[in-house]
């Protein structure tokens, strides 16, 4: 067993924030399923929101970010955010962070714009924002004496109170899977932090990277944390369609820039289904692309900025470029096949201000969270900002704690001992659950759509607790047990919701209610 001040469960930028927070006091030790670099945080393409510019304003900011929350943001939350906007950006600054900068901006930097943003608000570093700062700080992490970094560890559950027959409800540790030597290790520890990042992996189509299997809300809903807004799954309209491409988000940024959107004949479509066109928050873009793409029997729409000047294009959109070049489509002359994938999960587990949860001790910051910010849709680029804004709040309160004697921890139970007899079930159940996830629950959903796949998550979940109790524990049934959970979650919510509301479009119930309400599951 080892002990340390404080676990972190995942290496993305909420994860890498807090950490470098705390470790100046703390011993920490960083927990991280893959590499330190695999995450959504790496992938972020478009930038990081901050009210910055002197046209711009915080009230700006925020009235965007709750107008695209569709009635459901936490007004104080969003404040609190977008207030952490300018000292958040001069936090990553300090860190060495290149941002591309604009000699003629009065901020110095080049502030591009995304759909549902008034004003040009997001600081970015090219295309590749998160790979910038992710890089930066992970060697900041890397040589920190305090952090202890441990790859190929995937946390399978938090060890609490409750679980121990203790009469308190506190988490003092996890059980990991060392993957590489095939091994549960135990960790113990004052402060255990989730930060393991989205869901996006629920759905057959998403931008999300692999590792984005809803670990984090499956721990936190199984140790006894509420979850609320699971059903607001943020589609993102413009992923890369193309039959040797997985998951290639096509960002934001190129309508901001000027983008078009087109069907295969080349004619525009969205200014009928918004005033704002393109520019108009996800939500609106990607049902409209959903809708054109089934009245027409399309497989996919078109992106075009071939009118922008070739030289801007590859100076703003390096990775794009290459990466469509690659594949034969040249964006300064072609048109880009594009569909809506699974971006963004809006719910998770519930936080309060300081990002704790309802379990004593645990903490949940980054996408695993709901921290109200979001509401029924997330503005764009808001979400690099709230991993910061919350990773600092959570790291305030840890600081802030004093020493709690902490019970011995059993080892993981052992008895288990028996390699699954049978791999393809955990391939098979996985495929399937991501592909009825997408045809039921997807852009539209239905009553009847939701019945279907609360049916056929139940049967998935008695087939794979049979086998997680029979067999030792690997890395895939780990996570499939986890993309269940998070999938039965989502259904739950969703079935909760009698109206339609940002990202939540329900046939049955087109229109929202008068009053907006969170959709709150109590374990
Ligand atoms: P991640 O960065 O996803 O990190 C999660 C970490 O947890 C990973 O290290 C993972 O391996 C680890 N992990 C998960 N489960 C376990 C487990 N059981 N045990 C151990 N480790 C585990 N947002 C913006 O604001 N601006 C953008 O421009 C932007 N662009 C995006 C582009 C793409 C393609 C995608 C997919 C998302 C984008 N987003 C953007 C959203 C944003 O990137 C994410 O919401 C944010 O990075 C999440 O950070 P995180 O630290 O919470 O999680
Ligand atoms: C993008 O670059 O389009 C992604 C931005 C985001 O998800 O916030």
């Amino acid at each position: 067993m080892f002990r340390f001040d404080v676990i972190i469960i995942g290496s993305g930028l909420a994860g890498f924030t807090l950490a470098l927070q705390v470790a100046h006091s703390k011993r920490v030790v960083l927990l991280t399923k893959r590499t330190l670099l695999d995450g959504a945080s790496s992938w972020a393409q478009g930038g990081i929101a901050a009210a910055l510019d002197s046209e711009d304003s915080i009230e700006n900011h925020v009235r965007d970010t709750l107008i695209a929350g569709a009635g459901l943001c936490d007004e104080m939350v969003t404040r609190f955010v977008v207030e952490h906007g300018k000292a958040a950006i001069g936090w990553l600054i300090e860190q060495g962070i290149p941002f591309t900068r604009d000699r003629n901006a009065n901020t110095g930097y080049h502030l591009t714009r995304e759909g549902g943003h008034s004003h040009r608000r997001v600081v970015h570093a090219a295309d590749a924002t998160g790979l910038a700062i992710q890089q930066t700080l992970a060697e900041k992490v890397r040589n920190h004496p305090n952090i202890t970094i441990l790859e190929q560890h995937i946390a399978i559950d938090l060890i609490t109170g409750h679980k121990l027959g203790r009469p308190d409800q506190r988490c003092y540790g996890v059980y990991a899977l060392d993957t590489a030597a095939g091994k549960v290790v135990t960790f113990a520890a004052q402060h255990t932090v989730l930060a393991t990042g989205g869901t996006g992996k629920v759905y057959l189509y998403t931008t999300n990277p692999d590792v984005s299997t809803g670990d984090g809300v499956a721990m936190g809903w199984r140790a006894g944390c509420r979850v609320a807004n699971m059903e607001f799954i943020q589609f993102h309209p413009t992923c890369l369609y193309h039959p040797h491409a997985k998951s290639f988000l096509i960002s934001e940024a190129v309508r901001g820039e000027g983008g078009l959107l087109r069907l295969p004949d080349g004619t525009r479509f969205m200014p009928e289904h918004d005033p704002r066109a393109e520019l108009a928050p996800r939500d609106i873009v990607a049902r409209a692309i959903d809708f054109e793409m089934k009245k027409r029997g399309a497989d996919c729409v078109y992106l075009d900025i071939s009118h922008k000047p070739a030289d801007f294009l590859t100076s703003h959109f390096p990775n794009i470029y290459t990466r469509c070049l690659e594949l034969g489509i040249d964006i300064t002359r072609q048109p880009i096949p594009v569909v809506p994938a699974a971006h963004y999960s809006c719910g998770g587990v519930m936080t309060d201000l300081r990002a704790r949860t309802d379990v004593a001790s645990l903490y949940a910051v980054g996408e695993v969270a709901h921290t109200g910010l979001h509401g029924a849709n997330r503005l764009a680029s808001n979400s690099l900002l709230e991993c910061i804004a919350f990773a600092q709040a959570a790291a305030r309160d840890i600081l802030e704690q004093r020493h709690v004697p902490e019970p011995p921890l059993p080892q993981w139970d052992e008895s288990r001992v028996t390699d699954a007899d049978e791999e393809i079930v955990i391939a098979h159940n996985w495929g399937e659950l991501r592909r009825f996830m997408w045809d039921y629950v997807g852009i539209v959903r239905t009553n009847k759509r939701l019945e279907r796949a609360k049916h056929r998550i139940q049967l998935l979940t008695e087939e794979i607790d049979e086998f997680y109790q029979n067999f030792r524990v690997s890395n895939d049934l780990i996570e499939l047990r986890n993309l269940v959970l998070t999938a039965d979650l989502i259904v739950r919510c969703a079935m909760r919701r009698h109206e339609s509301r940002g990202l939540h479009y329900s046939r049955d119930y087109p229109e929202p209610l008068p009053v907006a309400e969170n959709t709150v599951l109590v374990p």
